[in-house]
């Protein structure tokens, strides 16, 4: 049986936080004996906020190390460039055309980023779905593993599939999206309501992965928890417990009952520098990878240039279909 196939990214903005980690790219590392895996760094989407065009550039690299580091291995993963990829803005445009406004203006991620930037909302930071669509749909993507924040983008995605494949018969499969069980979403660790965020102003409310481990331990004991002093899995009336308890349970492989049957007894104290240790214990093996990676400025570019071609071939076919379809002479 053909394997099925994943395609996944994330945005080439600076460091990434324990919720991008646990949220996604922990995921990819777990599946990629069992698929055939697509993994971009989105650097095409991060336009929509401007940037510094050098610090881009190193983020890019940055970010095609840290897949490496957290476990993706480039002989068994295609791991490449979104902007090398010339297919992916090409469809986009093809696909911008079978989008309405309507759809674009109910985008929350889109409301929300347009408040935050107000002196600047593009209109690439309007159709940024549609170019999420592209990316998915150039390689007839099954599966999508990503945190519970992209859903809405998923389901457009699968809207307009669905409309291009109703005019043009069956071009497009139809993506599903892959939101792990736990994880999907980690709040942030002094406001356990809202996600943790990379652009999160107080420090102490995100995990980044370059963290020292002293600078995780201090944030974990400053974590927001409640009076109850007791390790139980609610996440109404104790978020800020129930987002460690994530956490924890998803580093460790445990379910949140067998989390409450390890702490039973023991107090918020206890519990949270065993999180803060499982987390260090985690990310200190990936943080040297990263900084070795880092040196070998080669090796990032020999594995990007193996990806970008497969990556290339198969969207340059696919590309060409679409093209014909709707009737451009190729
Ligand atoms: P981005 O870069 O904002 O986030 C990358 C991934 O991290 C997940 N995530 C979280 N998961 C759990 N808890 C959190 N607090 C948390 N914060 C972020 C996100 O859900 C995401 O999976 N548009 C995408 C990038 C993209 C993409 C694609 C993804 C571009 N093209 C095609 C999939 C397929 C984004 O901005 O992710």
């Amino acid at each position: 049986m053909e394997k099925k196939i994943i395609l996944s990214g994330i945005q080439a903005t600076g460091v990434l936080t324990l919720g991008n980690y646990l949220g996604s790219l922990n995921n990819w590392v777990e599946m990629q004996d069992k698929y055939d895996c697509y993994y971009m760094i989105a650097d095409l989407h991060t336009l929509t906020i401007r940037k510094d065009p050098e610090e881009l550039r190193k983020n890019t690299l940055a970010l095609l190390a840290l897949y490496v580091a957290a476990g993706l291995d480039p002989e068994k993963n295609t791991i490449f460039i979104q902007s090398h990829i010339p297919a992916h803005p090409a469809l986009s445009w093809v696909l911008n055309c079978y989008t309405y406004m309507g759809e674009l203006n109910r985008m929350t991620q889109f409301k929300d980023k347009a408040a935050k930037h107000a002196d600047n909302i593009n209109s690439g930071l309007f159709t940024y779905p549609v170019l999420m669509a592209a990316d998915i749909l150039a390689y007839n993507a099954d599966l999508v593993p990503v945190g519970d924040d992209q859903k809405q983008h998923l389901e457009i995605t699968r809207d307009i599939a669905e409309r291009f494949n109703s005019i043009y018969g069956k071009t497009f499969k139809m993506p599903e999206a892959y939101i792990g069980k736990v994880g999907a979403r980690i709040m942030g660790l002094q406001d356990p309501t809202s996600k943790m965020s990379k652009s999160a102003v107080n420090e102490l409310d995100k995990i980044l992965l370059t963290d020292t481990p002293d600078e995780i331990r201090k944030k974990f004991k400053k974590a927001v928890t409640d009076s109850e002093n007791k390790v139980r899995y609610d996440k109404e009336a104790k978020p800020g417990v129930s987002n460690l308890m994530s956490i924890y349970g998803i580093i460790k492989h445990k379910s949140m009952e067998e989390i409450e049957k390890e702490f039973d007894g023991k107090g918020y104290g206890d519990f949270k520098s065993a999180v803060a240790e499982a987390v260090v214990e985690r990310l200190e093996p990936l943080q040297k990878r990263y900084n070795e990676l880092l040196e070998s400025p080669e090796k990032l570019r020999a594995i990007y240039e193996k990806g970008d071609k497969k990556a290339r071939e198969i969207t340059d076919k696919l590309l060409k279909e679409v093209y014909k379809k709707v009737g451009l002479v190729i």
